[in-house]
């Protein structure tokens, strides 16, 4: 059997139809870049997430950067944040966290993270009493696996501070019946086709606690003006194309179903694997949506061996992140660690991801855990 580490015919089969008709009258019209399918999928997605409202970009990336701007503008009237600006975020995640922030301006003050390897609420209360100059905070629902939310609402109430919640893996996620990117003052989100809420290319969404900040978004993503000729900020060429809003609006339709499967496959692997002795599974919660279902491989477990015989039954396997963000040489001049990161550390030397994906099949799953039950027997 061959099981790859995501296949994402299944899910277009469940849009293939409705897809193709989108794209004729799309061809037909000729209007590729925002426009009403646009401003369709910004009201269904803020109705959904439960924002006051969204706005539409062309990366998750670009939602990150975009919101950070949004927060400069607004809270400080000023386009960038400067060097000596900190905001508070994990070494643990994809690189386009710290790089959003230093291209607003400011410096990432890494902290250690926690046992679900999101940022650790109590490392970000020691940051913040530590260093003078802290704006913001920029908590990462890693894999799925929503951050803790109300505790980090409340630090950032306490010092005045701002929330930009990185959401690009955890479309869906809930913290006490709320959808993650409700509680910051932007929750960024990611449409790479690979994320819970697919795109057919790259594509992002802002979610907005006010129409203020809807405005200043979406001027930043048109070159910083509301028309043409009316330029009020130094701004991007950062448009949703329609043709990924189609796309996404229909995915949209789905996406509650895709989660329930997700949470399926990952129950199956937690109730396959949870006797493994050295192997730490990631907690079944309702709340995750498991973008990625990433374990820990503790004590003796090599690593390497364990991909490589993964890979030679034919099995797809990640490791996501086996580099932190302050080893990266190409940005870590721009980046200050506060504390040690020794949590962050163990994780990236211990985490494995294996397949998970909508409409996986049981006996692939199955498979997967044979495997790697084998293994680790070996
Ligand atoms: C945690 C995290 N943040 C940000 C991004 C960036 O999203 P995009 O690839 O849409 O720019 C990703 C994408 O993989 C991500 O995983």
């Amino acid at each position: 059997m061959k099981v790859p580490f995501i296949d994402l015919q299944r899910i277009y089969h469940r849009i293939e139809k409705d897809i193709n008709s989108a794209v004729s009258e799309l061809f037909a019209s000729q209007r590729w870049i925002l426009g009403p399918e646009v401003e369709r999928l910004e009201k269904a997605f803020s109705d959904y997430i439960g924002v006051e409202g969204a706005v539409g970009v062309a990366s998750g990336t670009d939602a990150l950067l975009l919101s950070l701007r949004a927060q400069a503008l607004s809270r400080y009237d000023r386009q960038f944040f400067c060097r000596d600006e900190y905001i508070i975020t994990t070494p643990f995640t994809f690189v386009a966290t710290a790089e959003a922030i230093i291209r607003s301006g400011a410096t990432p003050l890494l902290v250690d993270i926690g046992e679900d390897f999101n940022i650790s609420v109590s490392e970000i209360e020691r940051a913040v009493s530590s260093y003078r100059n802290v704006v913001g905070i920029l908590p990462v629902h890693l894999y799925g696996c929503p951050a803790d939310m109300g505790a980090i609402m409340e630090i950032a109430k306490r010092y005045d501070l701002f929330v930009v919640e990185d959401c690009a893996q955890a479309f869906g996620a809930m913290i006490s019946g709320r959808y993650a990117g409700s509680f910051g003052d932007h929750g960024a989100f990611s449409f790479f086709p690979t994320k819970i809420l697919p795109g057919i290319g790259d594509g992002g969404m802002v979610a907005c606690r006010n129409r203020a900040l809807c405005d200043i978004l979406k001027a930043l993503r048109n070159h910083g003006g509301i028309d043409k000729y009316n330029i009020e900020y130094i701004g991007y060429n950062s448009r949703l194309d329609s043709i990924q809003a189609a796309a996404i609006g229909l995915y949209l339709k789905h996406v509650k179903e895709f989660i329930r499967e997700r949470q399926r496959v990952a129950r199956m692997y937690i109730a396959g694997l949870s006797d493994v002795k050295d192997l730490i599974l990631p907690k079944d919660r309702d709340t995750h949506v498991f973008n990625l279902f990433t374990l820990r491989l503790r004590g003796s477990l090599d690593r390497d061996r364990i991909c490589q015989h993964l890979n030679n039954k034919s099995i797809g396997v990640g490791v996501y992140y086996p580099v932190l963000l302050n080893e990266m040489r190409g940005i870590k001049d721009y980046i200050v660690v506060a504390g040690d990161l020794r949590q962050a550390v163990r994780a990236s030397k211990e985490v494995l991801s294996l397949p998970i994906f909508p409409y996986m099949k049981n006996e692939e799953v199955e498979y997967v855990v044979d495997v790697l039950r084998g293994v680790i027997r070996s």
